[in-house]
């Protein structure tokens, strides 16, 4: 794989360029955001957009985000409401550039989609892609689907050894750790779809009177709460390949529970640690545990609030079991 170490503070012009002409070209670019790494396509080149599906392994019906420097250029994609009191703009104001997603009425060139999700990226990379190609950028997370999704370069070129990629942009770590927060605006009420660093108290506090709802399945991470034990693996996303247990409750418990599993097994713990931290390290956590060979990986959840319900979420998904003590 092609692939090209930036400074993610002053990426070099001329890489950009190169990668921003691969991607005109109908190429697929891998590279950072402040929350994971994305696989980028040319969002109006359809053959470009069929390949990130083919590599990712990703489901057909699963749509992508679609990512621009300012609502300016999102206006090709998206539908922005008329009335500028809207909450389509308050929140654009509070949270872009950044990790956060709104889905909106499309402007039709998906034929088959009539709402198309968008975001402004504030990763100096990612915008340095998006003005060197001058695209819209489609980009799922650079993982294959179903796999934890990419934080650092080396992670994505685990899951693509066997190529798909045109050229891999290394910025480091991302800052976030975890995918952007998605919310509906397409009805006009705003719905939260997928937690994440900004949380659902951030997004209540710009809308003021205006609710935000929220799916309560969602932090169980689709599933119920009827089944705790239940190993089903339906709902699994985000997954090493080493099965995973959650563990809830008093951290003594947990701690004495997660010895339980022997030597072999990797603790991931929760309790006195800096949530924030537990979010940008979660997935290379993941993928790291994968690579040490343990027997089982023990994680400890959190609180589900604030960036919690984010870490929660995933962590539900990554789960073949969810135990609560
Ligand atoms: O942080 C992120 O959002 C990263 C970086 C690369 O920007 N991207 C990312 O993309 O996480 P992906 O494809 O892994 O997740 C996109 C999420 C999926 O849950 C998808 O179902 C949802 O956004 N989505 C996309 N378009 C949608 C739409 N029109 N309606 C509802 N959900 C949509
Ligand atoms: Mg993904």
């Amino acid at each position: 794989m092609d692939t090209a170490k930036v400074d993610p503070e002053k990426p070099d012009k001329d890489i950009m360029a190169r990668a921003g002409e691969v991607l005109r070209r109908g190429g697929l670019i891998a590279f950072p955001t402040e929350t994971v790494y994305g696989l980028g396509a040319d969002a109006l080149n359809p053959d470009a957009v069929a390949r990130v599906y083919k590599v990712k392994g990703r489901p057909s019906d699963n749509p992508l985000i679609l990512h621009g420097n300012s609502l300016a250029e999102l206006e090709k994609a998206a539908i922005f409401p008329r009335d500028p009191d809207s909450a389509v703009y308050k929140l654009a104001e509070s949270f872009w550039p950044g990790p956060f997603t709104m889905v909106l009425p499309g402007q039709g060139f998906q034929e088959d989609k009539k709402t198309v999700a968008v975001r402004i990226p504030s990763h100096p990379v990612s915008r340095a892609l998006i003005a060197a190609s001058g695209c819209i950028i489609a980009a799922p997370s650079a993982n294959k689907s179903g796999r934890p999704s990419p934080t650092q370069a080396w992670h994505v070129a685990e899951d693509f050894e066997e190529g798909g990629i045109d050229m891999l942009i290394d910025g480091g770590p991302t800052h976030a750790g975890l995918e952007s927060t998605v919310v509906d605006l397409h009805t006009g009420t705003p719905r939260l779809l997928r937690p994440g660093t900004i949380t659902a108290e951030m997004l209540q506090n710009t809308l003021g009177e205006i609710p935000l709802i929220t799916n309560p399945d969602m932090a169980q991470g689709g599933r119920t709460e009827d089944a705790p034990l239940s190993p089903g693996m339906k709902y699994r996303h985000y997954a090493p390949k080493t099965p995973l247990i959650l563990l809830v409750g008093h951290p003594e418990t947990v701690r004495a529970v997660a010895k339980s599993y022997g030597d072999k097994a990797g603790f991931l713990p929760a309790h006195g640690e800096d949530p924030n931290k537990i979010a940008r390290d979660l997935f290379h956590n993941l993928r790291w545990f994968d690579r040490m060979g343990v027997s089982v990986i023990v994680a400890e959840g959190v609180k589900e609030e604030g960036i919690g319900l984010a870490i929660m979420n995933r962590l539900k998904k990554a789960a073949v079991e969810v135990i609560y003590l």
